[in-house]
């Protein structure tokens, strides 16, 4: 359930027509729905009640500081997996003591400045990175609150490139040796362990690969009591995945009573790591047709948003739904949706039914919430889009769009080359 909807042939954000935006902010747009965002933390958040749980919302999938002002306000905290996330994540007013932290190569500076934040918990992905993490308490006069990341060995089914709990995945540390690791923990006098962790993957359309997961971690938790290890947060990471084309995913209320039942009465709280879920749906890319043209084989329509703006369908060949803003009664065209940059892996769409589109016309890209604007990039030197926030017949620029100044700020030419 989303707020893009059509009135009157005409797509709406909420109340506001997405062509009103497009005409006074410009293309391309990222347009987030603040019902929709809210509805979907508190969905997800909801469906966990009763259970002593933190929704900690996973800001790699959308880094926004209005989006995350918005969930700090209704409770969440955030997972962070950088230095720069924690800035962003404190310059919202998330509250340190709901920030978990995940990530297999923490730099020291980025350690140091997560301590003297004092957040809610390190999620630990080797001994060496356990190693350090004492190190630099120690030197700072600090304990740091630690979970292990295990890695389960469970097989998510999902993309290859977004499956992270397999032994050959990059991730945590291997389930088996998870005990001796946290035995090697508990003999370091600047950690705290508080909890395990786990993340297997992302876009996950079934509920079992997390089920399994947890058995294993509860197994563990169990494993480490027996050894005097006491555990008090689960942290199941995220990755519930969303309808992007005819995907079916269970609703956060089916995700959140698998987990329930197979908790059963343990006496821990847990941690959740949604980002995709949450915020997938809840936002657009809009762009509009430069040209189109045919090269005799192939229709193409070139649109002013490119791969730098979304990178999910050149990278993983993902699905977004494109449709048009404006409903025709023009027929309908296969073609392929493209960008202006130099590369033929740059499109949104390919060989796609759409509605037969002209110059001047306004494309909505869908579910481009989760991993749309946090991964887009400057790449042939293309300012970054601007981000809207709709609410109900309002909308906010939460975003400017970059200028050309923006995109050589920092930069420098040495006097040796000022001739
Ligand atoms: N926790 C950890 C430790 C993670 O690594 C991730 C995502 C999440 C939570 C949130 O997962 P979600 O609920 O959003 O599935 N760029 C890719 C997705 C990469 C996911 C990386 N980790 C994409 O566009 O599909």
């Amino acid at each position: 359930m989303h707020h893009f909807q059509y009135r009157n042939g005409e797509l709406h954000c909420e109340e506001v027509p997405v062509s009103l935006i497009a005409r006074e902010v410009g293309t391309p747009l990222y347009l987030y729905s603040h019902a929709t965002l809210r509805q979907h933390f508190k969905a997800f958040d909801g469906a966990f009640e009763g259970l002593s749980h933190l929704t900690c919302f996973s800001m790699k999938s959308n880094s926004s500081l209005a989006i995350l002002r918005l969930f700090a306000g209704e409770g969440g905290g955030v997972d962070i997996v950088s230095g720069g996330e924690l800035y962003r994540a404190l310059r919202a007013g998330v509250e340190p003591s709901r920030i978990v932290y995940s990530g297999v190569g923490k730099t020291v500076e980025d350690v140091e400045y997560a301590l003297r934040s004092d957040i809610l918990l390190f999620n630990v992905e080797s001994s060496q990175e356990m190693l350090q993490l004492n190190k630099v308490a120690g030197r700072m006069g600090k304990k740091a609150r630690i979970a292990i990341r295990v890695n389960p060995d469970i097989d998510p089914r999902t993309h290859p490139y977004i499956s992270t709990g397999l032994r050959e995945n990059k991730f945590g540390i291997d389930i088996r040796r998870a005990l001796e690791e946290y035995v090697l923990a508990a003999g370091l006098e600047h950690l705290e362990i508080r909890g395990v962790s786990c993340h297997i993957g992302s876009q996950l359309t079934l509920v079992s690969p997390f089920v399994d997961a947890l058995k294993k971690l509860k197994a563990l938790v169990g494993d480490l009591e027996e050894a005097g290890i006491h555990i008090a947060y689960l942290d199941l990471g995220g990755g519930l995945g969303i309808t992007y084309h005819d995907e079916a995913p269970p609703h956060p209320e089916e995700y959140a009573a698998a987990i329930r039942k197979e908790l059963g009465t343990e006496d821990l709280s847990l941690i959740l790591e949604p980002g995709r879920v949450i915020v997938g749906n809840a936002g657009i890319l809009v762009t509009r047709v430069v040209y189109t043209k045919s090269s005799g084989e192939k229709e193409f329509i070139i649109v002013d948003a490119a791969m730098n703006d979304l990178i999910r369908p050149s990278l993983y060949g993902s699905f977004h739904g494109i449709q048009p803003v404006r409903v025709t009664n023009r027929g309908t065209v296969r073609a392929d949706i493209v960008g202006p940059i130099c590369e033929s892996g740059d499109f949104l769409a390919k060989d796609r039914e759409v509605q037969a589109l002209e110059s001047g016309d306004l494309v909505a890209v869908m579910s481009a919430g989760a991993y749309g604007f946090s991964m887009s990039s400057n790449y042939n030197s293309r300012p970054r889009a601007a981000e809207v926030m709709v609410k109900k017949d309002r909308y906010y620029v939460t975003r400017a769009r970059e200028s050309h100044e923006d995109l050589i700020r920092g930069e420098t030419i040495p006097d040796f080359l000022n001739g």
